[in-house]
């Protein structure tokens, strides 16, 4: 891994604790998420039918699919509940000098897993 792979999305302060907000790094929408003081970050894909979590409510370090209530952990990406099957990928996120930074993680797909 290298720094180099990490973007820059935005400032510490810039999202309240509890709060989400969705970026464009490269070809993928990715939720970064800010609670508790840390920073997680997940792709902005439901596995169940591609609904836009970043529209979902967020819970402790829980998100629900705006569609059809599909609960995501925005620490990992793992799935919840249903009517989802499988984790949606998560990516590492890093804050330096008051800024937060994600390097997107390429994963295989996961197919019926729960996690
Ligand atoms: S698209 Fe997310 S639960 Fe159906």
């Amino acid at each position: 891994m290298t720094d180099v792979d990490f973007e820059r999305v935005c400032g510490v302060g810039d999202l309240p604790d509890p709060g989400k907000q969705v970026f464009e790094l490269g070809e993928r929408y990715v939720v970064v998420f800010h609670v508790a003081g840390s920073f997680y970050a997940i792709d902005d894909v439901c596995t169940h039918d591609g609904g836009p979590l970043g529209e979902g409510f967020l819970e402790g370090f829980t998100i629900a699919c705006p569609r059809h209530g599909a609960k995501f952990d925005i620490r990992d990406g793992r799935v919840l509940c249903m009517p989802a099957v499988c984790g949606t990928p998560s990516h590492e996120v890093k804050v330096e000098n008051g800024e937060v930074f994600v390097k997107i993680i390429e994963r295989p797909k996961k197919k019926y897993v729960w996690g």
